[in-house]
């Protein structure tokens, strides 16, 4: 996963909507009472703890320990693991994970991974960032880190995939798809954008000094604010999300 350091309070605070809009990924998984669930990329266990009171049992995994320990915090078994060489086999009735694998950039890796710990007829439920994801937060930050004398494709840090491309990718592993689309979601954003960008925009904060952190960020913002700023004042970005379901034949 690309390095990204966590603070699950500030998370929550700037980005508690990622959990609250994922229920509808929740829905697709069918009943899982009774099931052993992984939630990969758990955060800070908000869904996990939905999918345990929904009767499952469940695993959280993340490649945060501070997020893995905000997810112990409440109750429920997890564990830092990567997703690209998830360490189980056959183990799980269905891999559940929202808002995470578009941080894992090696996806044919991440996705033979998954296809290995889950038990035959396992399912795969998943939503992530699709293609044109945070498109003009992609194109602001690649700008800005160009006029901060960065090399903005080196540090690009995640992967959006359009629903063929993803398909295939499942499809090479093993899995045989049932769904898979591609849905807009602008989405409001509670602390505005320099929260966003304070909350996933540390992939490029890595690489300025302290002193440039809040220019850029501020270039960034004034970059979109024709965009995704209404006149009110109010921020939104342009979520796409791509939604699917698996099977391991
Ligand atoms: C997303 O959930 O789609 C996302 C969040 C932060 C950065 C990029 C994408």
């Amino acid at each position: 996963m690309t390095s990204q350091s966590w603070n699950p309070e500030l998370y929550q605070h700037h980005a508690g909507f990622v959990a609250r809009l994922g229920g509808a990924v929740l829905d697709l998984l069918g009943p899982v009472a009774g099931q052993e669930v992984l939630d990969l990329g758990c955060g800070d266990g908000v869904l996990t703890e939905r999918l345990q009171s929904m009767g499952a049992r469940v695993l959280g995994v993340d490649g945060s320990p501070a997020m893995v320990a905000a997810t112990r915090a409440r109750g429920i078994p997890a564990e830092v693991a990567d997703g690209h060489a998830l360490p189980y086999a056959d183990r799980f009735d269905a891999v559940f994970s929202n808002a995470a694998l578009h941080w894992m950039t090696r996806p044919d890796e991440v996705l033979g991974s998954v296809h290995r710990a889950l038990r035959p007829g396992g399912r795969f439920v998943a939503e992530m960032g699709g293609h044109g994801n945070v498109a003009a937060e992609v194109v602001a930050l690649h700008v800005a880190a160009a006029e901060f004398g960065l090399e903005p494709g080196q540090i690009h840090p995640w992967y959006f995939p359009s629903p063929a491309e993803q398909a295939g990718r499942l499809q090479r592993v093993g899995f045989t798809v049932q769904q898979m689309k591609l849905i807009p979601r602008p989405t409001p954003l509670p602390t505005g954008m320099l929260g966003w960008l304070h909350t996933f925009a540390g992939p490029y904060l890595r690489h300025l000094s302290q002193d440039q952190a809040l220019p850029f960020l501020r270039r960034v913002e004034a970059l979109l604010a024709p965009a995704l700023r209404d006149g009110q004042g109010n921020w939104s970005a342009d979520y796409v999300r791509l939604r699917f379901v698996a099977l391991k034949g």
